[in-house]
């Protein structure tokens, strides 16, 4: 065979949607924009019926309906992942979308509130803790009963991580802490309902991808709390074009990525459709990092 009809088998092999996750019934939190947005889209085309959680509202029906207009399958479940009731909400309301079914959880949603160690306050450290570690618990314990089943179908559960947590940050202890916790709880539910039900449970950690999370602070993002609180999101632009090994006036070199440049929020949710996939069906209780080479 030719390289150029290789190339082509392989490019239609790539081609959307293939049916990947036909039918499954996936939650994925965060996803009204940034790296959960485009997972839930790429699940979307996969034939999965997604679930969008999220705090945003607005942005949240925004994609659902995105979804359904172009032919896929979701529902919106706008709501604030600190507060427990929602959580029973969302579980309630994805089973119910999936006539009692929850194949798929993607533990996506979170932000940064960084300081250094002797200047992080409690709420702080504990918001941090709560939706990143705790929030994720709540929802797979919730979910049990749709994830200790036995009826022959696939059932994944993914946490998402950073290379922060892998690696440590300075100036993100709490967000390091948490994000270092996820991998124990994935491994956890890996060897909790792998044996008897075959749960699949792995953790996909990012390095740099560009979302409002990694954008200029300047641009004003927020994240705000159930008291109201708002938590200014992104990284001062002179700080970001340091570590990007240049200027602000200069194109960033990014030295520490061996691919030498961030991800995209769509690079990023390949990734995670790769490892829900049945491609990756013998692969459990790992951290898959994806970061362009980082850390290496
Ligand atoms: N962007 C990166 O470089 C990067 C790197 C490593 C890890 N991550 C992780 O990837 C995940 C997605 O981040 P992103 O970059 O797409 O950010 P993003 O801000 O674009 O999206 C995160 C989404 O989570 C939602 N969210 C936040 N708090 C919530 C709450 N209490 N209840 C419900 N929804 C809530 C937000 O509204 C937002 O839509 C996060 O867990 C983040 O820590 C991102």
């Amino acid at each position: 065979m030719s390289a150029a009809s290789r190339a082509g088998q392989i490019a239609a092999h790539l081609n959307y949607p293939s049916g990947l996750l036909q039918d499954q019934v996936a939650i994925i939190t965060g996803s009204a924009q940034g790296i959960g947005a485009e997972v839930a889209k790429a699940f979307a085309r996969e034939g999965a019926k997604v679930v969008i959680s999220d705090v945003d509202a607005a942005k949240a029906n925004a994609i659902a309906k995105e979804i359904n207009n172009s032919g896929g399958s979701a529902l919106a479940v706008p709501g604030d992942l600190l507060n427990d009731s929602y959580i029973t909400t969302l579980v309630k309301a994805a089973a119910e979308f999936g006539n009692g079914k929850i194949h798929i959880i993607i533990n996506n949603a979170g932000f940064t509130w960084d300081a250094v160690i002797h200047k992080t306050s409690d709420k702080q450290w504990d918001t941090i803790l709560a939706l990143h570690c705790s929030v994720p618990f709540k929802i797979t314990r919730a979910a049990a009963p749709y994830f200790r089943v036995k009826d022959g179908e696939p059932r994944n559960i993914i946490n998402i991580s950073s290379t922060s947590g892998l690696h440590g940050n300075a100036g993100q202890a709490n967000y390091a802490m948490a994000k270092a916790g996820v991998t124990g709880f994935t491994k956890t539910i890996a060897k909790e309902w792998g044996p008897a039900f075959g749960v699949r449970a792995n953790t996909v950690a990012f390095g740099h991808i560009q979302t409002r999370l990694t954008a200029a602070k300047e641009a004003g993002a927020a994240a705000v709390l159930p008291d109201g609180t708002k938590v200014a999101l992104g990284i001062p632009s002179a700080q970001a074009a340091a570590k990007a090994g240049g200027a602000a006036d200069k194109a960033p070199t990014y030295p520490d990525i061996p691919l030498g440049r961030p991800g995209t929020a769509e690079e990023a949710a390949k990734a995670v459709l790769a490892v829900a996939s049945p491609l990756f069906s013998y692969v459990s209780g790992q951290t898959i990092s994806v970061t362009g080479g980082r850390n290496i």
